[in-house]
């Protein structure tokens, strides 16, 4: 990938990368994120989540976290590797080397997840979320998180949200990727107003996915362990000084206080036009 293919041409512009016609954050090098899906190969028992940013990824990793470590009796939180990105944060040596059953996690569209991961039936958890509010959580942390170009104005990261210009790209595209998959039993989509409206119901369906069976005082205590606020309490050693960053206001219809009526119009036809009548549009309870 050459410099050409980077956006722009200095200071925030220097953030994201092109790769394939889709802009990714430049935390790892695109020569790193090659390797890395190169090398990577799955095993049968990982455990994978993956979210379009924004839908609510540290919030289930949390979970799983936890459900992880009271279904196998892992206790330590630090011996469970994620590679939330596959391209960043872990090595994809450390990755290799890791022992089961893995954790990881991505960000990446379903098309450019491994095929290994298909091929072992590697069971694969989505999260999902309404667009209004992955774009106003995504403008607030383009804002507040230094590796991600800021957003300037919200009319500007509305114009480029909507036309997939974001950090690995399209929601719109991420949704019509996963409704493909939507008939696979290794595949389960689980939204983040579900796991609003009823956590320990989440909980127990994602336990039972990777077939875990938890009593129900462990489910209530993962629950209460995974409210918005004892997340956010517990994340400055979760998260460090990012804690504030990736917990801020942990609610559905923030849109209403952004989106201009105009904007919520355009949106609800895109909507209409490319996820209704769909299987992950009505997931998505729109
Ligand atoms: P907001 O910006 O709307 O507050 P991701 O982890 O995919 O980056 O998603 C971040 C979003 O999930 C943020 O949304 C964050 O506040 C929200 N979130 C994180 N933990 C949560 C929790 N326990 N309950 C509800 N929302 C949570």
């Amino acid at each position: 990938v050459s410099q050409d293919e980077r956006r722009g041409t200095g200071g925030d512009e220097e953030k994201l990368y092109r790769y394939n016609g889709v802009l990714y954050s430049t935390l790892l090098s695109p020569e790193e994120h090659l390797k890395c899906l190169e090398k990577m190969q799955a095993r049968e028992d990982d455990i994978m989540l993956v979210a379009y940013p924004k839908c609510g990824f540290n919030w289930m990793v949390g979970v799983m976290r936890k459900i992880i470590a009271a279904a196998t009796g892992v206790k330590s939180e630090s011996k469970i590797p994620v590679g939330l990105n596959m391209v960043c944060c872990v090595h994809p040596q450390k990755v290799d080397e890791a022992p089961s059953p893995r954790f990881l996690g991505t960000h990446l569209h379903p098309n450019n997840i491994p095929a290994s991961f298909y091929e072992k039936k590697t069971k694969i958890l989505v999260v999902f979320r309404n667009p209004k509010d992955t774009m106003v959580s995504f403008y607030h942390f383009s804002n507040s998180n230094p590796a991600l170009p800021s957003a300037k104005s919200w009319d500007t990261f509305y114009s480029q949200f909507m036309s997939g210009e974001v950090a690995w790209g399209s929601y719109f595209d991420h949704a019509l990727g996963w409704e493909k998959k939507m008939d696979d039993p290794n595949v389960m989509v689980v939204t983040y107003e579900e796991m609003k409206q009823d956590l320990s119901e989440s909980i127990r369906k994602v336990s039972s996915f990777y077939g875990f069976s938890l009593t129900d005082a462990q489910v209530q205590q993962i629950a209460d362990a995974s409210t918005f606020k004892a997340m956010k309490e517990s994340s400055a050693s979760s998260h460090g000084n990012m804690g504030n960053v990736f917990f801020r206001k942990g609610e559905v219809g923030d849109w209403k206080n952004h989106f201009t009526p105009e904007q919520s119009r355009e949106m609800d036809e895109v909507f209409n036009k490319r996820l209704a009548g769909t299987k992950i549009g009505a997931k998505l309870n729109y």
